[in-house]
């Protein structure tokens, strides 16, 4: 009798379990094989959240509300090439790639966040290209180059705390800048949350989520 009763707990049984953590290992195997080819689908340049790097460098990025999401998304603007030369998406691709490597060899991370990755003991930097401390858009790359490469000079925001002088060439600098106009125009579903941008309303800003802009009609 307690022979039939063990044999008919089958959920109970060693083997049935044995089984089990088989197929959930293995399911898990390929639900994250799946995960890691669809991640990197959304964060490849040139996607949806992701905006490719000369269609960001050559245009304004606007801050606006989506009222369907219920936060600020960034918008591909105007026509409004960094530095005021338009750049084909390879030369972009290697201004870019040559500001994040200056983040990665100074080691910002180590103070600050990007894209909320790094350290608490300055502001995160995803948004950086769109604050209002710059002053006016028209002034901020030549502000935030003047910054980068000497921030001991002048106090930026009212933080409280100085940012050191890390050596960064003006290349590096207009590098580094590129690198974060860029991150400002990727989607991060509000990231951080209640931030104010930079006024750059001097001309109508396209309002087509990352619709090329209609080269500029001034
Ligand atoms: C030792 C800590 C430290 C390191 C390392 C550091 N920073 Fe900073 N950074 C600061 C502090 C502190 C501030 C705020 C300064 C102020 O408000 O006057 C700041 C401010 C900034 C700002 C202005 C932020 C804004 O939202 O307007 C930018 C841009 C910036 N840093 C970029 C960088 C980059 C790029 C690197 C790496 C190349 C870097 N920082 C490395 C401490 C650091």
């Amino acid at each position: 009798m307690s022979e039939t009763h063990t044999q008919a707990l089958w959920w109970a049984s060693e083997s049935f379990w044995r089984k089990m953590a088989i197929w959930v290992t293995a399911g898990s195997f390929v639900v994250l094989i799946f995960l890691t080819f669809d991640t990197v689908k959304q964060i490849t340049a040139g996607t949806k959240r992701v905006p490719a790097y000369a269609n960001a460098l050559n245009h304004r990025i606007d801050y606006v509300f989506d009222a369907k999401r219920n936060f600020q998304v960034p918008v591909i603007g105007v026509e409004e090439p960094l530095f005021g030369k338009k750049l084909t998406e390879e030369e972009a691709e290697a201004m870019v790639s040559h500001g994040k490597l200056t983040t990665q060899a100074k080691n910002c991370m180590n103070c600050h966040t990007l894209l909320g990755n790094g350290a608490y003991y300055a502001p995160d930097l995803t948004k950086a290209w769109l604050d209002p401390a710059w002053g006016s858009s028209a002034a901020r790359e030549q502000a935030m180059v003047d910054f980068l490469m000497h921030p001991e000079l002048a106090a930026h925001n009212a933080l409280g705390r100085r940012m050191p002088n890390l050596g960064i060439t003006e290349d590096e600098a207009r590098a580094t800048v590129a690198f974060l106009k860029w991150m400002s125009s990727i989607d991060t579903n509000g990231f951080p949350a209640n931030f104010k941008p930079i006024d750059q309303a001097d001309a109508a800003p396209v309002v087509e989520p990352a619709a090329p802009a209609a080269p500029a009609q001034q």
